[in-house]
């Protein structure tokens, strides 16, 4: 059976203490800020994390093989990683999962978040883990990870090989605020949730998971001009607008293009419904379910809007941001 046609169990956190002893021999070397939830965040190879998403990373780097029928989808945090692993799972998997009878509600994803269906790279233990023996996914056209790391921290067999990646990045704005609330979820109560002004001093000065956000951006942008076959860049706000172009898109990119037959019966239309976020936000698993590590499914979907950072930003710091944005961006056609 494959693992991509199952949902598995994700790990749990570790604390900061619990990591193994190389990393904390490690993580002792690297330079440290203050984290937005955890005590610290950590800075490798120009990148910001939490100490059990470092360890994550070290391993990933070891151990994980990249293999030419792969397909990795990319993120900075909040900027729809969700919603890619819901489209990109439906659409690899859709002989096996049909959704033409969607009102019978078989789907996995009527019982199962998608980060349930899609396993993230950097989370997993990589060491006698089956979910990355070739052999779990012998019925699957293809493998289906997702990750945050950066491109310079992907392992090399991801970039050396023909796998393919799927990056999809957020205005700006938006990603900020939907951190924000996000961070502030998974903050022990007695902490209080973090100011929205401390979070976005850290924000802009890069500090924040797998940031900085600009620099994450940035380099899949520019390897997705240099090697369009090999990386897809999306962005949230156009995926929001036009969905069904987008799932075409990505199916093209897969390899596995929707046949006239199914244009006709309408699977475009099926699948980007039974991804959208009013169908998925309102599913019991998503309402009431947690993963292991504790998050309630819930906080992956808070209101799914465009814009919503107007609701929260001061003038000024709208302005800061725009120059941020200009600043970083400049040269690369790149808009955010
Ligand atoms: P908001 O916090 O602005 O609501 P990630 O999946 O990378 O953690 O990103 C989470 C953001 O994507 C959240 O944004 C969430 O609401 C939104 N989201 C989740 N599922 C979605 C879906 N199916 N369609 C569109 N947006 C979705």
């Amino acid at each position: 059976m494959s693992i991509s046609h199952q949902s598995y169990t994700p790990p749990k956190y570790l604390q900061e203490d619990e990591v193994s002893q190389e990393c904390k021999d490690l993580l002792s070397t690297l330079p440290k800020e203050k984290g937005w939830a955890e005590p610290h965040l950590y800075n490798y190879q120009g990148f910001w994390y939490l100490a059990w998403q470092f360890q994550g990373v070290l391993e990933c780097q070891k151990y994980f093989q990249a293999q030419d029928t792969d397909i990795l989808l990319i993120s900075s945090p909040k900027c729809g990683t969700t919603w890619l692993k819901a489209l990109a799972f439906t659409i690899i998997n859709r002989n096996s999962h049909s959704i033409s009878n969607d009102h019978e509600q078989k789907h996995p994803l009527f019982y199962n978040n998608p980060h349930k269906l899609v396993p993230h790279l950097e989370l997993e233990s990589h060491i006698n883990n089956p979910i990355f023996e070739p052999s779990s996914f012998s019925s699957s056209p293809s493998r289906l990870f997702a990750t945050h790391l950066p491109y310079i921290s992907l392992p090399k067999s991801a970039k050396a090989s023909s796998c393919k990646l799927v990056y999809i990045c957020r205005d700006t704005k938006d990603t900020f605020i939907s951190l924000w609330h996000f961070m502030n979820n998974l903050r022990s109560n007695h902490l209080g949730p973090n100011s929205l002004e401390e979070a976005f001093e850290m924000f802009c000065r890069g500090v924040s998971i797998f940031g900085p956000f600009w620099d994450h951006v940035l380099d899949y942008w520019k390897e997705s001009k240099e090697r369009p076959n090999k990386v897809l860049f999306l962005k949230y706000e156009e995926m929001r607008e036009d969905p069904n172009f987008h799932v075409k898109r990505l199916a093209e990119f897969f390899g596995v293009p929707f046949s006239l037959e199914e244009e006709g019966s309408r699977v475009v239309e099926k699948i980007t419904n039974l991804c959208s976020f009013e169908n998925l936000s309102k599913l019991v698993v998503n309402k009431d379910g947690k993963l292991p590590s504790g998050v309630e499914n819930k906080t992956f979907f808070r209101g799914g809007e465009v814009g919503d950072w107007k609701n929260y930003l001061s003038p000024e710091m709208v302005e800061q941001l725009n120059r941020l944005n200009e600043e970083k961006f400049r040269g690369s056609r790149l808009e955010l």
